[in-house]
């Protein structure tokens, strides 16, 4: 038996029984066969929740991008490691073998050392989904710099604080991104940012649009003719594992963003165990996962996880949506896509479509099926089943977070029977535990709760960048000793997982997390804005949509109220982006407060989703008054 691969049910069973008994040689044994090490380690593990401090692999050497690449070399020189499909199908297909990307990134990791990047610098990385991103992001590795991906859909203002909350020296750009039929000035937005970021030093500029666009003096620079006079090999730095790798931002209920400080080795060993056995992952396959690697899937499943395997993996730069809805299905057929990895909002606005879009397409490569980002409804887990996998491929409904690394429950395609909407068993090593309000574990099945973790997992985040101690608070405070996820989840009576959704302040639209109060920061710097809250309520494609109470200072209660709403989201979108953007704005001349002056939103939720007749008890509020007028003028 190998830990490695899990190839049925029974074997599952063993392997995770083993996983639990005893952790440490079991992630030492993965360790062990399936990595390259420039050294050992001393220890498999050391861990204390209540710090919290986590160290897997400790005294262990290596570079990530010696696994990902270079030792592939030999027997894979030659196989595509990533396939490029452009924005526009008219454009060709780029494919990548992992010589060249040997190459390339060697290229990439010089220039970034002639610019003076060293070992432990942060370089913030703002690129569209071109083969830069993957490349930079693997040499910011080779050379031991910590990467900082921002999604190319953030705003400048946005943009900035990430860059400064981690002290980024240098930007990763491009003149421009496509994006269906549009294009984007994204170096227009990076320059709006770094009006007010004084530790960038550099910005180097791929490329794309062939816009004309302005280039600061002593700052900008364009990355080709570097990279032209770039030697094309380079020693890769030695990290010690527990080097940081990346930062990733992740929304919290606070303003600012969290940033979620990944390692090395554990992360790589966790997306790579993952990777090949939530995928089934084999040597001929191509894996196609939809995602932007501005988020954590495509970090974890577009970039570390396939490469650690030497698999092929499909970066798709464009939308579902162009040149027309079948465009997703048209890649399948034509790259013969064998795993296909996409969010379940993608799914819901494609089932919208006409049926002519799927069946047009030759789909008969795919062999697993997966979700990510936020709960599948019943509805679009069968037309996911029905009309692309054809009810042949299993589909596996992974659960997991940007803090989690790596996908922590779902079933393992050809293994575990699937149920729509249930994530089903917890992968090897990971522990869940379901909570109680007072801090109880619940035990047995056909229970629900919150959501914990009660031992560590390799690619666990180790801290918030610059605040341990918030970190600490959101994570490990809520419940002793246990990770807190922020998700409720349910435990069926055969012990299938369904994960119920957010019991905090964080709302997933098309799923991406948003923090409410970054969101209501942002309006209520619009000056005619005096308070807001935001909940979340049902919406057809996109999960969730976002509802929006506000109160208006008196000024802006003679203002025309559309005039106000466009501003609004206007404001939104410079903050945040027009990810965040509110489906409805209610004017209001109060909120509904607890008498120690907390915004009650649990009502304001079940007034935005029509669930009037069941308020519970609002006689204790500060104004109870204010209830039935938000009912009266609800949108
Ligand atoms: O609420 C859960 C939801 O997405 C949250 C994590 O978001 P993020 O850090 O952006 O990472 C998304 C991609 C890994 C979780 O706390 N979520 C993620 N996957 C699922 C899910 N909810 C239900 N089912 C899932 N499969």
């Amino acid at each position: 038996m190998s830990n490695y691969h899990i190839k049925h049910l029974e074997e599952y069973f063993q392997v995770y029984r083993k996983s639990v008994r005893d952790p440490e040689s079991f992630w030492e044994e993965v360790a062990e066969e399936h990595f390259m090490w420039r050294k050992k380690w001393d220890k498999v593990l050391s861990w204390d929740f209540s710090k919290p401090e986590v160290k897997w692999f400790e005294g262990a050497k290596l570079n990530i991008t010696e696994n990902c690449i270079d030792r592939h070399l030999t027997t894979r020189g030659d196989k595509t490691a990533i396939i490029f499909e452009p924005n526009n199908p008219e454009e060709e297909a780029e494919h990548i073998t992992f010589r060249q990307l040997h190459e390339r990134v060697c290229e990439f990791s010089n220039v970034l050392k002639d610019q003076g990047i060293k070992k432990g610098d942060r370089v913030c990385i703002y690129l569209p989904m071109i083969p830069e991103l993957a490349i930079s992001v693997l040499a910011c590795a080779r050379i031991g710099a910590i990467h900082s991906v921002v999604f190319a859909g953030f705003s400048s203002t946005a943009l900035a604080t990430r860059i400064n909350d981690s002290d980024c020296k240098m930007v990763i750009t491009s003149d421009g991104s496509y994006r269906g039929a549009k294009s984007i000035d994204l170096k227009g937005i990076v320059d709006d940012a770094l009006e007010n970021c004084p530790g960038v030093q550099t910005v180097l500029v791929a490329k794309r649009i062939n816009s004309e666009i302005p280039m600061k003096k002593g700052r900008d620079k364009w990355l080709q003719p570097l990279l032209d006079n770039a030697y094309r090999d380079c020693v890769p730095e030695i990290m010690d594992a527990e080097d940081p790798l990346f930062i990733l931002y992740t929304s919290g209920s606070t303003g600012k963003p969290k940033g979620m400080l990944h390692t090395t080795a554990g992360y790589m060993v966790y997306t790579a165990y993952t990777f090949k056995n939530v995928f089934q992952y084999k040597e001929e396959d191509v894996f196609w996962c939809t995602a932007d690697i501005g988020w954590i899937t495509g970090h974890s499943y577009i970039v570390y996880g396939p490469l650690a395997n030497g698999a092929t993996t499909v970066m798709f730069e464009g939308v579902p949506s162009y040149p027309d809805f079948g465009r997703f299905w048209e890649i399948i057929e034509k790259h013969k896509v064998n795993q296909f990895y996409t969010a379940p909002t993608a799914i819901r606005a494609l089932a919208k479509e006409n049926l002519e879009f799927v069946e047009k397409y030759d789909l008969s490569s795919i062999k697993v099926l997966g979700t990510v980002g936020e709960p599948i409804n019943e509805e679009a887990w069968h037309w996911y089943n029905v009309n692309v996998g054809k009810k042949k491929s299993p589909i596996v409904d992974t659960w997991w977070q940007t803090e989690t690394g790596g996908i922590m429950i779902s079933p393992i395609p050809y293994a575990t029977p699937t149920i729509p909407t249930y994530a089903t068993l917890p992968l090897p090593g990971i522990q869940p535990a379901l909570m109680d309000e007072q801090g109880n574990e619940i035990k047995g099945n056909q229970v629900d709760g919150r959501l914990c973790i009660k031992f560590p997992w390799p690619s666990m985040a180790r801290t918030i960048w610059g605040n341990h101690q918030r970190y600490k608070d959101t994570y490990f405070s809520t419940y002793e000793n246990k990770y807190f996820t922020g998700d409720g989840a349910l435990r069926d009576e055969v012990g299938y997982y369904r994960i119920t959704g957010r019991v905090d302040d964080v709302i997933i639209v098309s799923g991406h997390n948003l923090g409410t109060a970054p969101i209501e920061d942002a309006i209520n710097e619009h000056p005619a804005v005096a308070e807001s809250a935001i909940v979340g309520f049902p919406h057809d494609i996109k999960g969730s949509a976002l509802y929006g109470y506000v109160i208006l200072k008196e000024t802006g209660e003679s203002r025309d109220h559309n005039n106000l709403r466009k501003e609004i989201n206007q404001i939104i979108t410079e903050h945040i982006g027009p990810i965040a953007k509110l489906d409805k704005i209610q004017f209001t001349s109060g909120l509904p407060k607890t008498r120690s002056g907390k915004i009650m939103r649990r009502i304001l939720r079940k007034i935005a989703c029509n669930e009037m007749d069941n308020l519970g008890d609002t006689s204790t509020l500060l104004n109870p008054e204010i209830v039935q007028e938000i009912i009266d003028n609800k949108l």
